[in-house]
C-alpha cells in the first residue's frame, strides 16, 4: 500500500509518502515558527493561511522525493484532530478532494495516535506498552494494547508539558517555541539552583498538573527583580526542566507498575528534550524497563507518523466517509471506532 499522509493540525504543514505503513519514502515538514514567533505563540488564522499556501507544493515535493507519481498513490491519510480547527480543515479538505478525484480511499487519523505509534516506523515495539504523549497540547498516559486499542490512564488537568515549557520561556524573555531553548539553556544551568514544586506527585492518581509549577517560576522571577541575569536564566531553565521531567518520570513509572507494563514509549515534541531522555534512560535501566524514543524528526509533528495506524485500518477494510469533518477536540479512545468498514 502506497500512502500519502498529510498533517496540518497546528503550525507545521507536513506531507509524507509511506509504503506498507513502515517504509518512509518522503517525510517533508514546513514549519511556520518564524511567522508565529513574533506573536509569542501560534495565531490560528495565520496558521490556516500558511497551510493553504504550503500544501500543494509540499505534496508535489514529497512525491518527487519519494520518486512516485500521484497515479501510484493508493490511499490518503490525514490528521482529523485534535488541533486548530481551521488548520485541520486545510489538510482534511485537501485529503478528501484528492481521494475523491483519484477514487482512492482516505482515512482520518488521530494526531496523538500518530505520535504514540511513530516509534513503529523505526523499530518494532511489541504490544502492550505504556505511552507517554507529551507535546504542546498533550500530557497523557495511555495503555496501548494494539493499533486502535488505547486506554487513558492519566492526563494533565491544566497545561500540557510543552505548553508549560513555552510559557516559562516567554516569562524568561526567550523565543517561541520555548521547549528547545530551555533544553539548550538547561545544559549550562544548575538544576539545584531553585527547587520548584512537583505538583500532584503526592496524589495517588496518574494525572499531571503544570500550571502551579509555571506560577512558581513566575513568582521566583518576580522575586529576583533586576537580578535576573543570564546565569539565573540558565539555572531557572535547568531547575524547571528537572521539575517537569521528575513529575513525568515518577507518574510514568507508577503507571507502568500499576499496569504491569515493561515497555515505555515516550512520544510528541517534548520527547526531544535531552534531559528527559537521559533521566528516563537512566531510571528505566535501573528499574529493568525498556524505554523507546522516536528520532527527533518523528517526535515533533510530521505526517509519516499517521501511516502506522492508517495502513492498519485500511488493511482491516476501514476508511472514512466523504462527509468526515475535522474535530478540534477528539478523545483518542474514541478514535478508530468511527470508520466505515467496506469489506
Ligand atoms: O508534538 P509537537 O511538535 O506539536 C504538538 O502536537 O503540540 O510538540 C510541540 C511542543 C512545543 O511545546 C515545544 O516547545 C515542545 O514540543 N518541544 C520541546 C522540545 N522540542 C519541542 N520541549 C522540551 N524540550 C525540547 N527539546
Ligand atoms: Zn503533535
Amino acid at each position: 500500500m502506497l500512502l500519502l499522509a498529510i498533517e496540518s493540525s497546528c503550525d507545521e504543514t507536513a506531507v509524507a509518502v509511506v509504503r506498507n505503513g513502515r517504509e518512509i519514502l518522503a517525510n517533508l515538514i514546513i514549519s511556520q515558527i518564524d511567522i508565529h514567533a513574533r506573536f509569542g505563540g501560534v495565531v490560528p488564522e495565520l496558521a490556516s493561511r500558511q497551510h493553504l499556501q504550503a500544501i500543494c507544493p509540499l505534496v508535489d515535493a514529497a512525491l518527487a522525493e519519494a520518486g512516485v507519481t500521484l497515479d501510484q498513490i493508493e490511499a490518503v491519510a490525514v490528521t482529523r484532530g485534535p488541533g486548530l480547527v481551521g488548520a485541520l480543515l486545510v489538510g482534511v479538505s485537501y485529503a478528501k478532494a484528492l481521494a475523491f478525484a483519484r477514487q482512492i480511499p482516505f482515512i482520518g487519523v488521530h494526531h496523538i495516535e500518530g505520535h504514540i505509534l511513530a516509534i513503529q516506523l523505526e523499530q518494532e515495539v511489541a504490544y502492550p506498552y505504556l505511552a507517554l504523549a507529551v507535546s504542546g497540547g498533550h500530557s497523557h498516559l495511555f495503555r496501548v494494547d494494539g493499533i486502535g486499542e488505547y486506554r487513558l490512564l492519566g492526563r494533565t488537568i491544566d497545561d500540557a508539558a510543552g505548553e508549560a515549557f513555552d510559557k516559562v520561556a516567554k516569562m524568561l524573555g526567550l523565543p517561541y517555541p520555548g521547549g528547545p531553548v530551555i533544553d539548550r539553556l538547561a545544559i549550562q544551568g544548575d538544576a539545584s539552583g531553585v527547587r520548584f514544586p512537583r505538583p500532584m506527585l503526592k496524589k495517588a492518581n496518574l494525572d499531571f498538573s503544570f500550571s502551579g509549577m509555571k506560577t512558581s517560576v513566575l513568582t521566583y522571577i518576580e522575586s529576583l527583580g533586576d537580578q535576573l541575569d543570564e546565569n539565573k536564566i540558565a539555572d531557572i531553565a535547568a531547575s524547571f526542566q528537572e521539575a517537569v521531567v521528575d513529575v513525568l518520570l515518577q507518574k510514568t513509572l507508577r503507571a507502568a507498575r500499576a499496569e504491569g507494563l515493561s515497555r515505555i514509549v515516550v512520544a510528541g515534541g517534548v520527547a526531544c528534550n535531552s534531559g528527559l531522555r537521559q533521566e528516563f534512560l537512566n531510571t528505566c535501566c535501573k528499574e529493568s524497563l525498556d524505554v523507546y524514543f522516536p528520532s527527533p524528526v518523528l517526535c515533533g509533528d510530521n505526517a509519516a507518523m499517521l501511516a502506522v495506524a492508517a495502513d492498519e485500518y485500511l488493511a482491516r477494510g476501514a476508511c472514512s466517509c466523504n462527509d468526515l469533518n475535522a474535530v478540534s477536540n477528539w478523545p483518542l479512545v474514541e478514535a478508530g471506532q468511527e470508520f466505515v468498514v467496506t469489506t
